[in-house]
């Protein structure tokens, strides 16, 4: 009888007792790192891979901060017999693990791609039905961080299907960010925080400042869905606004500058995804400024808030540790516009793009020119 109650009692435990929390203690600020989707989609391969991989240590990129080499989709081509995932033999002739061996003894982390339904977003193969299977793979080839994404998922509910693969590597038993990407369909950042690191919040990202269509939104149409969203990220779990285009043709070098100043107000995760062995200086200072990652990578790990919006322009505003501030004033227009900011309490205003202090004016008001397109980036340290 006692027997009885006892194997009740552990099933109402696990019927009853919700999910169990991601908790695996990464991402305690937003990843920064490199993903192969935006600027070179299926042209994936080994040597890609690794020459951008050199390219992130020599551009000064690693110092600075970024760390995971991502291949997104196209990597996987079927499953054996045993159903093990089988990488594309001409395009990755060395094998996985010797790829990820290869990051690894150049100090970064290696990430990979796999989809929660049966195939991926370009109809390679998915994971549904292969969680455990695959992510012991992925661990045995020294995965550090895996893209998991939701097309082809028919019937499937998603939470549950994130959270078999949150279990499965877990089971793996190697730290691995799992990054979900369901395009902010079924509001994932109500849930995603005990089952991921980090949600995609929209549909993908294109190299565009202001636009709609079919390739995507651009940078301003992302911003605009994030605006409510900052109460739900935090250290270990964060709003994932997409990759970046930094760098990509669509965007001018004032607008690449601008798309970097607002993912890293919004705390986002810092996924660059242009060529890095071709970027000119100028895009390189702008992925490697380190005091407007600093605030990206800020330990208090909040969102900035939209403070003001005047329409054409607008004041972010976003917390940081050590009583300040950071502010980002955007200019959306197609012509300068003066913006101003009542700074009252400031002991210290920072440009983070001139590295330089600002002088207010007697009033205790920031007036910045801020040209089209663009965002001026001040840090404020209170009185
Ligand atoms: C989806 C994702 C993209 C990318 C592609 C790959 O569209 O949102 O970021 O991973 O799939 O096919």
């Amino acid at each position: 009888m006692k027997r009885f109650i006892l194997s009740i009692l552990t099933l109402l435990f696990f019927v009853v007792v919700p999910a169990r929390a991601l908790e695996n203690g990464m991402a305690l600020t937003p990843p920064l790192g490199w993903n192969s989707w935006n600027r070179f989609g299926c042209d994936v391969s080994e040597k890609l891979i690794k020459e951008m991989a050199d390219a992130m240590v020599t551009s000064g990129m690693k110092d600075a901060g970024y760390q995971y080499v991502v291949i997104d989709d196209c990597w996987q081509v079927r499953r054996d017999d045993q159903g093990n995932i089988v990488p594309d033999p001409e395009r990755f002739p060395s094998g996985i693990k010797a790829l990820g061996d290869y990051i690894h003894s150049k100090g970064l982390k290696f990430g990979i791609y796999s989809d929660a339904g049966t195939g991926t977003c370009q109809n390679r193969p998915g994971s549904r039905g292969y969680e455990f299977q695959d992510a012991r793979q992925y661990a045995a080839w020294g995965v550090d961080y895996l893209k998991y994404d939701w097309c082809n998922h028919s019937t499937q509910e998603v939470k549950s299907s994130y959270a078999i693969m949150r279990d499965a590597l877990k089971a793996a038993g190697r730290p691995i960010v799992f990054s979900l990407c369901d395009w902010g369909l079924e509001e994932p950042w109500k849930w995603g925080a005990d089952i991921g690191n980090l949600w995609r919040t929209t549909e993908d990202i294109t190299d565009c400042w202001d636009c709609t269509g079919l390739a995507g939104l651009g940078v301003m149409q992302i911003l605009d869905l994030e605006v409510d969203l900052g109460r739900f990220a935090g250290p270990g779990h964060w709003n994932d606004p997409d990759m970046l285009e930094v760098g990509n043709p669509g965007l001018s070098l004032e607008e690449s500058r601008a798309h970097f100043s607002l993912w890293c107000m919004l705390a986002a995760p810092l996924m660059a995804g242009n060529d890095l062995r071709t970027m000119p200086p100028e895009i390189r200072e702008i992925l490697t400024n380190p005091e407007v990652i600093a605030v990206d990578q800020d330990p208090l790990g909040r969102q900035a808030v939209k403070a003001r919006d005047y329409g054409d322009t607008e004041v972010w505003r976003k917390e940081l540790s050590g009583h300040s501030a950071a502010y980002g004033l955007l200019n959306r227009s197609d012509t300068p516009k003066e913006i101003s900011v009542p700074l009252r309490s400031a002991k210290q205003v920072r440009d983070l793009w001139k590295h330089q202090d600002l002088r207010l004016s007697a009033d205790g008001v920031l007036r910045a020119n801020v040209p089209a397109h663009a965002v001026v980036m001040v840090k404020v340290v209170r009185e």
